[in-house]
């Protein structure tokens, strides 16, 4: 199976292809990145000579460039965001263009190709936050309460 997956020079996205190289023997994956100042080439080094393993240095907003990395793609697993809260408070529209307008990109791709499987990633701060020392859980049926733009920009890729 050939899987593309977004974001993979980050933290959890690296680990992901990492982990799926060793457990799937057989698969392909192709990981598509802009190398933002949060992806770094060294989190892939120890696989990034595999023959299953194709870098992509790229902005999941390109139409052209998706179109071309998803092509004979089974599964998409989308990882690929602004993700600091923090800075989402100083430079909002980055957020806002990558996580909403990429996902959208992505998604566009994925229904022109027929995917079967679109793994969106998204974040438990959709929900908003719980009181510290609660016994409160968050589940599916939370209503969203975004707090920040990078959870409010999270929750808008979700719909
Ligand atoms: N880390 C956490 O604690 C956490 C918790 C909940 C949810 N998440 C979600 O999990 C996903 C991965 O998180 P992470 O911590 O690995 O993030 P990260 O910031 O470490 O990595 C994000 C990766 O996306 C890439 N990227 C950013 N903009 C891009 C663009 N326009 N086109 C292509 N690539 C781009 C970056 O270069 C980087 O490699 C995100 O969607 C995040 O919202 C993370």
């Amino acid at each position: 199976m050939k899987l593309l997956v977004t974001g993979g020079c980050g933290f959890i996205g690296s680990n992901f292809i990492r982990y799926w190289l060793r457990k799937y023997p057989k698969d392909f994956i192709v990981n598509l990145d802009k190398l933002t100042y949060a992806g770094h080439l060294s989190s892939t080094k120890d696989y990034s000579k595999s023959s299953r393993y194709k870098f992509v240095n790229g902005d999941i907003c390109n139409p052209v460039l998706v179109k071309k990395a998803i092509k004979e793609v089974e599964v998409v697993v989308h990882f690929a965001a602004e993700s600091h809260v923090d800075r989402s408070i100083l430079h909002p529209a980055e957020f806002v263009r990558t996580n909403v307008l990429g996902t959208q990109v992505l998604l566009d791709a994925a229904l022109e190709q027929k995917i079967k499987r679109f793994h969106h990633v998204s974040t438990d701060e959709v929900f908003g936050t719980l009181s510290l020392g609660t016994k409160k859980k968050f589940n599916e049926q939370t209503p969203y309460r975004p707090h920040s733009p990078y959870s409010a920009s999270k929750a808008a890729s979700d719909d």
